[in-house]
């Protein structure tokens, strides 16, 4: 049976999407995860691009053995050399090069001719090739280029080694129609095309990302560039669920198969969102809320009686739990890891004693604890961030005759106990002025949201919020019975991870 390579570029295209800002151990989890997944090669990152993308790329080569381990650079010498110095030390290196190759770009970004370009793409590429077999070329913005000028490219990186030949939408704005008839055209007129896999990656600016995708797969395209939840710059990538399990439950059609697990699906996409703060849309296919939930009574009575009739996919295929209650009061640490285990979390024995530390201070004000709620859980402790400080008690008061006011302590970088007090315009305002007094780096909050993780009163809720400093926003989340003290958490959260920034300069 043919494979379709599935090349995840979460760590960095979806990275790049606008307020997504992962730290080292948070990318760490994530590579570790798309491991689980089967995906056939990570994106770990643009290397040449900042230090900490230099970094990732380093760690997740070193640590992680069966996946091709990519890092995409610019064509100039200067940072293919640094991205080898990245991707070294991978059991199974690749270096993807990229260069703009339609006119527009050509006159108003790179103001260089074709035949410059095309030199470049192949010397870029013979640079590669000296470091190493695995090497790809994506000319970037292909679906609004001259064909004739991609077949020519491609010919020449091909001669120079490239081994895998990617296919950008970069813009989004192909039709399926159109898109599959490009990857034909490309099959059809590059001489040396067998030599080389092609890849496609495809944006989702109208929609499309995952309808070009498979028609270019139809066509005879076998990698494709996606990442979890579709997250992305601007309207993101191609998502690799939707793909993955359109391949799989039509397989009928498509006769393709992929080295993916998918009942490790869901587990991603919770841990993506969770660490990129992106929340995943209900009616998002495959792992949206409302993906497998049937409302309507006729649907209902069909599924009951034969899931087929309104199902064409199972929820367990895609790692749905099945049991939504889960663990109460009286539950011990024994079921507790055991439910850990069946929702695809291994945690170091600390990290596991900490986040049943949480749970049993949750089942004192929480009589059922699903899923959802240990999802949270564990998401506070994969949340690494060295803490510079650490929030040691919170405490509000405010209502409708009187001034909202808090008292924080946090402890300090040298353990020192810190204090202070603050006005606001509200509670969750007073807290934040309070911290910002003691900690003292200048930032401006251009995200707050709150949502409870499950149904109920007494509901875990969380707090996600995006600041900005010198340009940069740093993402923070905090989960709490109580509010005030989520949005606390998730402030501490933020500023920790922007003082761990100015740390590593
Ligand atoms: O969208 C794009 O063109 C890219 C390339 C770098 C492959 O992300
Ligand atoms: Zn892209």
């Amino acid at each position: 049976m043919e494979k379709v390579i599935i090349f995840d570029t979460t760590l960095r295209d979806g990275e790049q999407a606008a307020g997504a800002s992962l730290n080292l151990q948070e990318k760490l989890e994530i590579a570790r995860q798309l491991d689980k997944l089967g995906v056939d090669v990570i994106e770990a990152g643009f290397p040449a691009s900042s230090v900490g993308d230099f970094e990732a790329v380093r760690l997740i080569a070193q640590k992680l053995e069966r996946p091709t381990i990519c890092a995409l650079t610019l064509a100039n010498i200067e940072a293919i050399d640094r991205t080898w110095e990245a991707v070294k030390e991978a059991e199974h290196p690749r270096i993807h090069v990229f260069l703009s190759a339609s006119d527009i770009h050509l006159a108003h970004q790179l103001k260089k001719s074709r035949d410059e370009v095309l030199r470049m793409s192949q010397e870029m590429v013979a640079r590669a090739k000296n470091y190493l077999d695995d090497v790809e070329f994506s000319p970037m913005d292909a679906s609004r280029a001259d064909p004739a000028y991609i077949y020519q490219i491609l010919e020449a990186v091909i001669n120079a080694g490239a081994t895998t030949v990617n296919i950008p939408d970069t813009v989004g704005y192909a039709t399926p129609q159109e898109f599959g008839g490009l990857i034909q055209g490309i099959l059809d007129n590059v001489p040396n095309i067998n030599k080389a896999v092609v890849s496609v990656h495809c944006h989702d600016d109208l929609g499309l990302a995952v309808a070009n995708s498979l028609e270019a797969i139809r066509v005879g395209a076998r990698q494709i560039e996606c990442t979890i939840n579709g997250i992305g710059e601007r309207a993101g990538n191609a998502s690799l669920e939707e793909i993955v399990m359109a391949l799989k439950t039509r397989h009928d059609f498509f006769n393709l198969t992929t080295n993916i697990d998918t009942t490790q699906i869901y587990r991603t996409s919770r841990l993506v969102s969770e660490l990129t703060g992106f929340p995943v849309q209900p009616n998002k296919a495959i792992i949206g809320a409302n993906a497998f939930r049937h409302q309507s009574g006729i649907h209902q009575d069909g599924v009951l009686k034969k899931s087929i009739t309104y199902e064409i996919m199972d929820p367990k295929s895609v790692g749905i739990p099945s049991s939504a209650l889960v663990l109460g009061k009286v539950s011990g640490r024994h079921a507790f890891k055991e439910r850990l285990s069946e929702l695809g979390y291994t945690l170091s024995e600390e990290a596991l004693n900490r986040a049943f530390r949480g749970f049993k201070e949750l089942a004192d004000k929480k009589k059922e604890i699903t899923d959802r709620d240990i999802e949270s859980l564990i998401a506070e402790e994969l949340r690494t961030v060295t803490e510079v400080y650490h929030l040691d008690h919170v405490e509000v008061s405010c209502g409708d005759h009187s001034l909202p006011t808090a008292t924080v302590r946090l402890i300090g970088p040298d353990g020192q106990s810190l204090a202070d007090a603050a006005l606001g315009t509200g509670p969750v305002d007073a807290v934040y002025k309070a911290i910002n007094r003691i900690v003292g780096i200048p930032n401006r909050l251009t995200e707050f949201a709150v949502k409870s993780v499950s149904e109920g009163i007494d509901a875990i809720g969380e707090v996600l919020i995006r600041i900005e400093s010198e340009g940069v926003t740093y993402t923070g989340r905090g989960a709490s019975t109580d509010i005030i003290v989520a949005g606390a958490k998730a402030y501490m959260n933020a500023l920790n991870r922007l003082l761990a920034a100015k740390r590593r300069g």
